[in-house]
């Protein structure tokens, strides 16, 4: 296949884009490398995926309307790319900061999903995937399954991942683009998001500093590890049609039984800065995943303690220059 990946800098996105090129896939990557974390961190995925001679890269913002022409004849694909899909795994993440800045979340998630499916409706791209996430379900009833309402959103992150989800309904409805929405739960993993839990823990943990604890840790994630989520994204990229589907762990763990997990792992103890719940975190996650075992015949693989204990050996291994992302 010859496939374009979109955030190909970003955690998981360097693992689809990994994933595809083992498997002898043609990987054709855009990323705009912005700041929302520290850009040592991307460059280091990318330079695991540029030592492949099937990957190429662009350094590209997908929400640019220039995209569509330019974004093109950057990547040398020519006026006919042939590609039989686009994964939009570019976004702008974090619940949190989405209360800061609800405008670059806006402009990438919402303008840059508008500016790919009309890529792929002008280039005759047959399947398009789109990353969204079990934010959308809000607090809504445990677990969550694919039919549930999606209205009651507590962040402009969701509200932003909700609107690309319409719109990528409405482009499947009008132009018969097979598409394919999946909702990931809390990924984790090697060289992992900084912003998010796994890492700030080892990171903090290991070196003697304070975490930051919101709420009473009782609040739980349904952590799934970054290779499972990337191999059920492959496999969503070659089904025919259309649908939605969650790709999470089934497991649901408390925020201190991951602090748990992290000090049992490392051999050290956390100390914990406790502060107030965020009124933009949902207080829990669980997927149902029967649609993804019965539509891509994907099962997550990866318990939580190996999959921290292989994210802490990155760390180590890195920790001459990961140490110091905040
Ligand atoms: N990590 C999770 O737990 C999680 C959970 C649910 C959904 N998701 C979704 O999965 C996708 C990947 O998330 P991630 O955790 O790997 O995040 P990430 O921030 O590591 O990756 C996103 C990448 O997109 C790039 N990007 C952002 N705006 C861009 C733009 N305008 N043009 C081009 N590139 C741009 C960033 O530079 C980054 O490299 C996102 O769509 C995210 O919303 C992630």
């Amino acid at each position: 296949m010859r496939v374009l990946v979109t955030g190909c800098a970003g955690f998981i996105a360097s693992r689809v884009c990994a994933l595809l090129l083992e498997a002898g896939h043609r990987v054709y990557g855009v990323d705009n490398l912005n700041d929302a974390y520290d850009v040592r961190l991307k460059n280091w995925r990318l330079q695991q995926l540029t030592i492949h001679e099937n990957f190429d890269y662009e350094e590209l913002d997908i929400s640019e309307s220039s995209f569509l022409d330019t974004g093109i004849d950057q990547l040398k694909l020519g006026k006919s790319p042939g590609l039989d899909g686009v994964i939009n795994l570019a976004a702008r993440a974090g619940v949190r900061y989405s209360t800061v800045d609800p405008w670059t979340y806006y402009s990438t998630n919402v303008i840059g999903t508008l500016n790919l499916l009309e890529f792929c409706r002008k280039y005759d791209v047959p399947k398009f995937v789109l990353a969204s996430t079990s934010s959308v379900y809000g607090n809504g009833d445990v677990p969550f399954h694919e039919q549930q309402r999606t209205d009651f959103v507590l962040s402009p992150y969701a509200a932003s991942k909700k609107a690309a989800e319409v719109l990528v309904s409405t482009y499947s409805s009008l132009y018969s683009l097979n598409t394919c929405i999946l909702r990931y739960f809390t990924v984790y993993g090697p060289a992992g998001r900084p912003d998010m839990s796994v890492f700030r823990f080892i990171r903090a943990i290991y070196e003697g500093d304070a975490i930051t604890l919101y709420g009473d840790g009782s609040q739980k994630r349904d952590f799934t590890y970054v290779d499972d989520v990337a191999k059920g994204t492959i496999l969503a990229l070659g089904q025919k049609g259309t649908g939605i589907i969650n790709l999470g762990n089934d497991n649901p763990t408390s925020v201190n039984d991951l602090i748990a997990i992290v000090e049992r792992c490392l051999g050290k103890q956390a100390i914990i800065d406790k502060e107030a719940p965020h009124p933009a975190d949902v207080d829990s996650t669980w997927a149902r995943i029967d649609t993804a075992k019965s539509q891509l015949g994907w099962t997550p693989k990866v318990g939580l303690s190996d999959g921290v204990a292989i994210a802490a050996e990155w760390y180590l291994a890195n920790r001459d220059w990961a140490n110091s992302i905040g």
